[in-house]
């Protein structure tokens, strides 16, 4: 599905050349084995900074630092092949100045492997994501409700209603402008969303904003039902992996208190014997 007839690993040219075309599916990832799961279906997996609530118990994404970012983006690496791999900058390593925003992109590029960062903002990081991308650094920019804002919005709240569309849409031209290769769009009303992917040049990537989006981006965890913390109306559950591992952990304890667990399946004799699949145990 996301790899090309040579089974090479998409690039941001490929995906930017997806606008108006077969919507792109995009998911978060933060560990090896959701990588792996995912790569198949998936045309970009980011390591988003959520991993700082999702996998850590932060509460917001304001203490995620650059160290995290890379430890779980080779993590990731080692999962994928054809997808492209995309991995947040997170707050404080990138908005002083586009220097600083080189010196830290390109570190985790070069630790993680990445083929592009994202970074959130409009026209406020409008420069930086032009000096990045002058420079060989593929950017993937973020507007509407950018959750590193979060206290300056005082909360996760809808971006971009009544006179405030305007705004979203210079900062959407902005990003394009500047040379990212797609954009999300989070949590913005569903018109604004779809004009800003008719006006706009590049890819846009909508979570909470329209289907007629260029393509649809979820954090992994929030849409298998792992993440209980917030439950957006813009998350769809697919699945409830966190009611199926409590039921599993409730019966192993059950099972453990009685001594039902270890059978005599999954002990060892003194003589080696054959188990299921031939091996010797
Ligand atoms: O950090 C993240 O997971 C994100 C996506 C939700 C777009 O930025």
């Amino acid at each position: 599905m996301s790899a090309t007839a040579e089974s090479r690993a998409l690039t941001p040219p490929d995906i930017a050349a997806r606008k108006g075309k077969t919507p792109l599916v995009c998911l978060t990832a933060y560990t090896t084995p959701i990588a792996k799961l995912v790569d198949e279906h998936c045309d970009v997996v980011l390591v988003g900074d959520s991993v700082g609530m999702v996998l850590h118990g932060m509460p917001s994404t304001l203490g995620v630092t650059l160290e995290m970012m890379i430890l779980h983006g080779k993590a990731v690496r080692r999962g994928l092949q054809s997808a492209l791999m995309v991995v947040d900058m997170p707050f404080g390593s990138y908005e002083e100045s586009p220097e600083q925003a080189f010196r830290n992109a390109a570190l985790v590029m070069a630790e993680t492997g990445a083929a592009a960062v994202k970074v959130e903002g409009g026209e406020s990081v409008a420069e930086t994501i032009r000096f990045l991308t002058a420079r060989g650094i593929p950017v993937m920019g973020h507007i509407g409700l950018t959750p590193q804002a979060v206290n300056a919005f005082g909360g996760y709240r809808v971006q971009g209603r009544g006179e405030r569309a305007e705004r979203i849409l210079r900062d959407a031209m902005a990003v394009a402008e500047a040379g990212a290769f797609a954009v999300v769009l989070e949590k913005i009303p569903e018109a604004l969303a779809r004009r800003i992917t008719q006006e706009v040049a590049i890819p846009t990537i909508g979570i909470g904003a329209s289907a007629s989006c260029d393509g649809q981006i979820l954090v992994v965890d929030d849409m298998l039902g792992l993440f209980g913390a917030f439950r957006p109306r813009f998350v769809k559950r697919y699945a409830e992996l966190a009611e199926s591992a409590e039921a599993a952990i409730a019966t192993y304890a059950n099972e453990v208190r009685e001594r039902s667990f270890p059978a005599l399946d999954h002990v060892f004799g003194d003589e080696p014997r054959t188990v299921s699949g031939g091996q010797a145990a």
